[in-house]
């Protein structure tokens, strides 16, 4: 291995409360950029010195070293950077699949998500502006507001506001000019979700991927009966299992996010480069809220 980040989602495994677990005892981690140092004679997709990501979650990235049947494993380009190759298989895979998968969206079309300078957020952010779409971007209020906000438009968010500035009547006001968006994406849950949902164009559709606020999604009774909105869920580790008979799927949408990632159109979050001896530190600058810095160890 060459590095692997700490996602919320490895946490989540630890605690027994992720989609799927290993079976015990296991290495965490569950993305992550290796390097093949050594082939079996029948292997003929993989070649030494090959980068590679894992195909599934639960491989345990939090290691040195693995050996692993091919199919286990799927090669990105070299000359990514390394902070890009080691982030790129879990949540810029959710924010493509989230855009893609929902509601058919063209150019000109509006998204609103939550939690956006999450590092999922950050890929929604510049996958939507590749693709055309105007986003809006929620974020919790914090010191410093200003910063953070420059920074998510610099990536191409033509919108961010804070959970308090959403309410304000003169953003309400800004967004009254724009296309409803048609699609949420809740990476929060709680009272943010419920504002997502107020904002919602009739018919249009929240996926809920993540529920960092660990409260439950609140649902006014009025966007299921008179706005017909969709609510549904998604899960990267589910799609990957879904289409593992056949790895295709993963390995086109692989491609254009490594072109993304090659142009420049892509970049990683903001990470912390962690020696991998010291990972207990970033195991607790990981569980620090406000942090806008992803832990990378670095093997
Ligand atoms: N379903 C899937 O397929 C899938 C795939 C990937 C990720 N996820 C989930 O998506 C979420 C984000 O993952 P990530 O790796 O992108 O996260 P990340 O880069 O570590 O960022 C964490 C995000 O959560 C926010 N946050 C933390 N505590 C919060 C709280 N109490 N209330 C509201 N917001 C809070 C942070 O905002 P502040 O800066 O304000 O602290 C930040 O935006 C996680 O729940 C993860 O499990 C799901």
């Amino acid at each position: 291995m060459l590095a692997a980040p700490i996602n919320p989602g490895d946490i989540n495994m630890v605690q027994g409360k992720y989609v799927v677990q290993p079976p015990l005892p296991a290495v965490g981690g569950n993305e992550g950029v290796g390097q093949v140092e050594e082939v079996g004679s029948k292997v003929t997709t993989l070649k030494l010195g090959d980068w590679v990501l894992p195909s599934d979650s639960g491989f345990g990235t939090w290691r040195t070293r693995a050996v692993c049947p091919e199919a286990a494993l799927l090669r990105v380009p070299s000359e990514l950077p390394l902070l890009s190759a080691a982030t790129i298989g879990m949540n810029p895979a959710s924010a493509y699949r989230m855009l893609h998968d929902f509601t058919m969206l063209s150019p000109g079309d509006t998204v609103i998500q939550n939690g956006a300078n999450s590092a999922v957020g950050q890929a929604v952010i510049q996958i939507a502006a590749s693709l055309g779409l105007v986003s809006i971007n929620i974020i919790r209020d914090r010191p410093e507001l200003s910063k953070l906000v420059a920074k998510l438009k610099a990536m191409g968010g033509d919108f961010v506001f804070s959970e308090v500035e959403l309410r304000r009547p003169d953003v309400r006001e800004v967004l009254k000019k724009l296309c409803k968006p048609r699609l949420a994406l809740n990476c929060v849950g709680g009272k943010s979700a419920t504002e997502l949902l107020r904002n919602l164009e009739r018919h249009g559709t929240m996926v809920t991927y993540g529920g960092m606020s660990m409260q439950p999604v609140i649902i006014p009774t009025s966007a299921l009966i008179f706005n017909d909105i969709k609510i549904v869920g998604f899960s990267v580790t589910r799609w990957k299992r879904h289409h593992s008979h056949d790895g295709s799927a993963y390995k086109r949408m692989l491609t254009e996010l490594c072109s993304l990632a090659r142009s420049g159109k892509l970049t990683a979050p903001a990470c912390a480069e962690v020696p991998f001896r010291d990972f207990r530190a970033a195991l607790e600058a990981a569980a620090k809220p406000f942090a806008s810095e992803k832990q990378v160890l670095v093997m």
